[in-house]
C-alpha cells in the first residue's frame, strides 16, 4: 500500500476532523501517500479527490463538522455507483480507505470491499454512539457535553418560572445520549426507545416530583423514544392531565452535532487514526477501529453493523435513584 484515501461520510460529528488529521498525518510519518475524498462516496464516485500532507490539516484538531464535507450518498447503493468510485481511486492509484462515519457508511464500505477486495477500515464517527465494537464514537462525548450545558441553562429559566420543560435530543434509534446527558444534567425524566414505561407511569413521576416538593422538572426525550407521542403531544397530555404543571419544549435539534470536540474525542480520533493506517499497512482490511476498556480493538465491519448497543443498565437504575 502506498497511497490510502481518508473520507467522512453520513451525519457529521465533532472530532471527524482530528481523525482525518490523524490520518493524513500517520501516513506523512510512514511515508505513505494520503489523498483526501470531498463529500463522501459521492466525492469518491466524482473523483473529487485532493493530496494532503502533514500540513494539509493544520489547526483543524479543534473545528466541529468536517473539512472534507460530508454525504448521505444514494449513488453509492447501487452497484453502479459503486463501479464508479472504484475506477475513480484505481485513475488516482489509490490502494486503500479509512471511512469515518456511521452504520450507513460502513454498509456501504463492506459491499465495495466484497465486491472489488479493496481494503478498507472503518472508524467510527456519530454522535449517537449506535456502534457495536466500541464503547464510545467520535463526536459522543462531545455531543454529551453540549446537551449538558444546553439543560443546566434551560433547568436556570425552568426553575425561575417553576416550569416543567420536556427536552428532546438526537439518538437516532437509541437513547444513548439522552441517559446519559439526562443523568449528568440532573433530569427528573429520562424516555429512552429501549425502555417505554408508558405515559401513566410518566404522569405518577411528575405527580410524585410536585408533591415532594420540586417546583421545575426537566424530563429528557429521546427523539426514536417509543411512547408513542413525540415532545409536543407530550406536552399537550401532561398540560391537560396534570394541570399543576406549566409545559414547555425545547428541541435541541443539530447544535448537538456542532462545535469544537471535545479533549476526549480529539484523544481518541487521534488514536484511532494511527491505528486505522497502521493496520491497513498491516494487510488487515473490513475491519472498524474501536476503543473498549481503553484499549483500541478491531472488530469486523459485519459485526459492527449487525450487533447492537446495549442501554446501560446500571445507569438507568442510577437515574431512578436520583430523581428520588
Ligand atoms: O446520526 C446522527 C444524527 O444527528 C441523528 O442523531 C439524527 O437522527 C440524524 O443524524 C439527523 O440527520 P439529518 O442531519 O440528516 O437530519
Amino acid at each position: 500500500i502506498t497511497k490510502i484515501a481518508v473520507l467522512t461520510s453520513g451525519g457529521d460529528s465533532p472530532g471527524m476532523n482530528a481523525a482525518i488529521r490523524s490520518v493524513v498525518r500517520t501516513c506523512a510519518y510512514l511515508k505513505i501517500a494520503c489523498v483526501g475524498v470531498y463529500r463522501g462516496y459521492q466525492g469518491m464516485i466524482e473523483g473529487d479527490f485532493k493530496d494532503m500532507d502533514a500540513r494539509s490539516v493544520n489547526n483543524i484538531i479543534n473545528k466541529g463538522g468536517t473539512i472534507l464535507k460530508s454525504a448521505r450518498c444514494d449513488d453509492f447503493r447501487t452497484a453502479e455507483g459503486r463501479k464508479q468510485a472504484h475506477d475513480q481511486l484505481l485513475k488516482a492509484n489509490i490502494d486503500a480507505f479509512v471511512v469515518i462515519g456511521g452504520d450507513g457508511s460502513f454498509t456501504g464500505a463492506m459491499i465495495f470491499n466484497q465486491e472489488y477486495d479493496f481494503p478498507i477500515i472503518g472508524i467510527p464517527g456519530t454522535i449517537d454512539n449506535d456502534i457495536f465494537g466500541t464503547t464510545f464514537t467520535l463526536g459522543f462525548d462531545t455531543a454529551l457535553n453540549t446537551v449538558v450545558e444546553a439543560i443546566d441553562k434551560i433547568r436556570d429559566t425552568a426553575s425561575s418560572h417553576n416550569r416543567l420543560f420536556f427536552v428532546e435530543v438526537m439518538g437516532r434509534d437509541v437513547g444513548h445520549i439522552a441517559l446519559n446527558a439526562g443523568v449528568g444534567a440532573g433530569a427528573e425524566e429520562i424516555l429512552i426507545p429501549e425502555e417505554n414505561r408508558g405515559l401513566e407511569r410518566l404522569l405518577e413521576s411528575l405527580k410524585r416530583s410536585k408533591k415532594s416538593g420540586k417546583s421545575s422538572s426537566i424530563v429528557i426525550v429521546a427523539e426514536g423514544d417509543k411512547i408513542g407521542r413525540n415532545v409536543f403531544e407530550l406536552k399537550e397530555y401532561v398540560e391537560e392531565h396534570l394541570p399543576i404543571y406549566d409545559v414547555r419544549v425545547s428541541v435541541l435539534g443539530h447544535m448537538q452535532r456542532g462545535g469544537p470536540p471535545s479533549c476526549y474525542d480529539r484523544v481518541l480520533a487521534s488514536r484511532m487514526g494511527v491505528k486505522a493506517v497502521e493496520s491497513l499497512l498491516e494487510g488487515k482490511t473490513n475491519l472498524m477501529v474501536g476503543v473498549q476498556d481503553n484499549k483500541l480493538i478491531l472488530t469486523p465491519i459485519e459485526k459492527a453493523i449487525k450487533g447492537h448497543t446495549k442501554i446501560d443498565k446500571e445507569l438507568i437504575r442510577v437515574s431512578e435513584i436520583m430523581t428520588t
